[in-house]
Formats: structure tokens, sequence, C-alpha cells
């Protein structure tokens, strides 16, 4: 064919498919600033009262029969339980040495019968769209980042030998700088089922401003069906988690954080109530029932889990730096470097068991963190304890 004839021909479809594309992708951001709508309509209920809290929170009191969590679609016929039915035996005695970070201060409670809903911005779910989720599933070092988040895992867990019933711990909470764009979180993991439907809770601590829009160390839940692929979220940011307290949330600050001198921690309990199969999350040594993960939103955990940890996790930034995890030290001393002590987890029997000589180390190749696994850290109080985290920045991968 002649050039004359050809170029136009070309131009013309150039336009054409310019213009689809435009049309796409109107279309397409309509789409989804609707369904961002219907979201955010599900997220946000009508409110009995509601107050802001000194970190800047707004917090709904929502009847608790009528909570976000509840809108999940497997959790139509799901009657919201109070109380668990059973909680496990045999806890080793508190220590008198420990000092607890949260709960020493007061926040504002909601009315009986009405659970606190923090209020999803917009922007929360926007950003919330592109949260690394994913990284948050794998617990053996990497050797590839999906979805192109950089991130590291430091934990000690369970061999697979039998199923686990829970995980508990005292997790020492820091204060660490982290960028807009990075993510570090001190927790322990549940798992079970194969890659492509990987059943996962976590709770713990984060630094994390893409989560939280501020700098401030917070408690965090994280949960999936699906190795994260189309399931699950950060705290509240999507129904499932069924809140059961009046005054905790997901995203609770804890406020006094470790120095040097004075270490506090967060004691985190989560376990199976075997008669209802609900995973239920506890704090403190006064045992706070904060809430629990459904057994409907799950396919691989009726029975316990088989993948048990307890660690940390940095999620670098754009630029590669990876933030700080634990202490932000890696100089594995009881004093300087992060620590999780009377770790246990719970048996079949629903009895608290001390792990040892059962602890497998996950440690990927990064030069940035370090893992301890240190027995009782010296003391006996301590029983089972490890100690982890490092400087991050770039981690020579
Ligand atoms: C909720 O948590 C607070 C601690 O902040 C505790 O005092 C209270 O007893 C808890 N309520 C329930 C119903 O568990
Ligand atoms: C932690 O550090 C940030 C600044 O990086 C500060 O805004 C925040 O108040 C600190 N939190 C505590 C509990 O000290
Ligand atoms: C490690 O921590 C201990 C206890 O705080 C301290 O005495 C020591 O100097 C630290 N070492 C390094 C290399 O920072």
């Amino acid at each position: 064919m002649d050039l004359k004839i050809i170029l136009p021909i070309i131009a013309i479809q150039f336009v054409i498919s310019w213009k689809t594309c435009i049309m796409a992708d109107l279309s397409l951001s309509r789409e989804a600033d609707l369904q961002l709508e219907r979201q955010l309509k599900t997220l946000n209920k009508p409110a009995i009262k509601t107050f802001k809290t000194q970190e800047g929170d707004t917090i709904d009191c929502v009847d608790i029969n009528k909570q976000p969590a509840l809108d999940h679609p497997l959790l139509k016929n799901h009657k919201v339980q109070t109380r668990p039915v059973t909680f496990p035996t045999g806890s080793p005695k508190k220590s008198s040495k420990s000092k607890t970070s949260y709960i020493r201060h007061e926040r504002e409670s909601c009315p009986d019968g009405t659970v606190p809903i923090r209020r999803t911005s917009k922007e929360d779910l926007i950003k919330a769209r592109s949260m690394p989720k994913e990284s948050m599933t794998q617990i053996g070092p990497q050797t590839s980042f999906p979805a192109g988040h950089r991130f590291h895992t430091v934990n000690v867990g369970m061999k697979k030998d039998v199923p686990y019933f829970g995980v508990d711990g005292r997790l020492e909470v820091w204060n660490l700088t982290v960028a807009k764009d990075q993510y570090s979180f001190t927790n322990m993991w549940i798992q079970n089922g194969p890659p492509d439907q990987l059943n996962v809770i976590l709770a713990g601590w984060t630094v994390s401003p893409a989560i939280n829009g501020d700098q401030l160390t917070r408690l965090f839940t994280f949960w999936t069906a699906d190795g994260a692929r189309t399931t699950g979220c950060y705290n509240q940011l999507c129904p499932g988690f069924v809140l059961t307290n009046c005054s905790i949330t997901p995203n609770y600050p804890l406020r006094l954080t470790s120095t040097y001198e004075e270490q506090y921690d967060v004691k985190i309990l989560i376990y199976q109530d075997q008669p209802t199969g609900n995973w239920w999350l506890v704090l403190s040594d006064d045992n706070v029932f904060v809430g629990y993960w459904p057994k409907e939103l799950f396919n691989h955990l009726s029975g316990g889990a088989e993948t048990v940890a307890w660690g940390g996790i940095a999620i670098a930034g754009k630029n590669g730096n990876s933030p700080p995890m634990g202490s932000g030290l890696l100089n594995l001393s009881f004093r300087s470097t992060c620590y999780i002590r009377n770790i246990q987890y719970v048996d079949t029997q629903n009895k608290f068991r001390n792990p040892d000589g059962a602890l497998e180390q996950h440690l990927d190749r990064s030069t940035c963190y370090g893992l301890k696994d240190w027995k009782n850290c010296g003391r006996k109080e301590m029983y089972y304890c490890i100690l982890f985290g490092g400087e991050g920045g770039r981690c020579g991968d």
C-alpha cells in the first residue's frame, strides 16, 4: 500500500485508541469512586455518640450488633459473641516486674452496647488500596518481592508438627522514626492453607504513617483468607474483625514506649475459642477481650493453624530504604534491642505451652536486621524470649 494511504489510517487508529483509552479511564475512575462511596457508607455507620481522641482519631460509638464488621457477606447470619466460651489454662504467674505500655492511660469509652469505630475517610481508603498486603503473609526468607514491595521478615516459628490453637507473648514497645511510605511491625502470626488460599491473622504494634496517618506507635491487626489477593485488610479498613470492647480499637495508641532505662511491653494473646471456632484478640494481664475474627471468614482455620510465629516485618519505601524494626538497634543486648518474651503457644488441649526446643528461626539474608533466640533472655521470669530488629536503611540485597 501507498505510504500516503497508510499514514492517515495509522493516525485515525491512534486517535480512536487514544479516545477509548481516555473514556475507559474516566468511566473506571467514576466506577472506582462509586465503589469508594459504597465502602465508606459500609464502614461509617450511624453513631450513638462521637468523640475525638487526644491523638486526633474520630471515634463513632456504633451499636455492637450493627458494626461494620457484620457487613462482610460471609457474616450475614453471624450473631455477635460478646465473650468466648473457653480460655486457655496453665499460664505462668505474671511477673511483677513487667511494665505495661497500654491501659495506663484512660480513653473515653463508648456507652454500653456500642463499640468504638474509628471513622474512615476517603483518603484512608485510597491509601489502603496501595498498601502492601502480600508482605504480611510471608514468613520465611524472601527471594522475590510480590507487587514490588521490598520487605524483610525476622521471626521464630513453631515447627509444623501439630495444629496450634493460639499464640501469646509480651511485645516490647518502641517509638521509631518511619518514613511516610515505610511500614514497621512487631507482631505474632497465625497462618494456615495453601499459598493462594492462605488464611492469615496478625496482631502486634506498628509505626506506619500510611496506615495511621501519624508517626505514633499503635496496636494493629491484619487478616486475609486468600494470601492477600482479594480479601482482608489492616485494622477496620474492611468488614470482618468483630469488636466487643467499648474502648479499645485495633489501632489503639501505645503512649508509653521503651527507652534504654525503662522498658514497656504489651501482652497480646490470639487464640481459637474451640467450641465456636472464632479467633479472639486478648490484651494485657487483665485479659481484655478486644474482639474476634469469626470462623466464617476463613476456610483453613477451623481446627487450629500449622504455622505460628513471633517477630517483625519491615517494608521499604519507594526509594528502597527499609525502616527500623524492633527498637531500631541490632545490638542484641536486652536493654537496647526489642524483645518478645513469655512466648507461649496454645495446644490442642487448650493449654499454654512453652515452645522450648520446637522453634525454627527465620532470618532473611538482609544485612539490616538480626535475631537472637535467647531462651529466657538471662532471667528466669522472662520464660521464652527472643531479641530481634535493626536499623534498616539499604539492606544489601
Ligand atoms: C474494655 O477494655 C477496658 C480497658 O481499656 C477494660 O477496663 C474493660 O473492662 C473492657 N471491657 C470489656 C467488656 O471487656
Ligand atoms: C514518637 O516520636 C514521634 C516523632 O517521631 C512523636 O511525634 C511521638 O509523640 C512519639 N511518641 C511517643 C510515645 O513518644
Ligand atoms: C549495646 O547495649 C549495651 C546496653 O545498653 C551497651 O552497654 C553497649 O554499649 C551497646 N553496644 C553498642 C555497640 O552499641
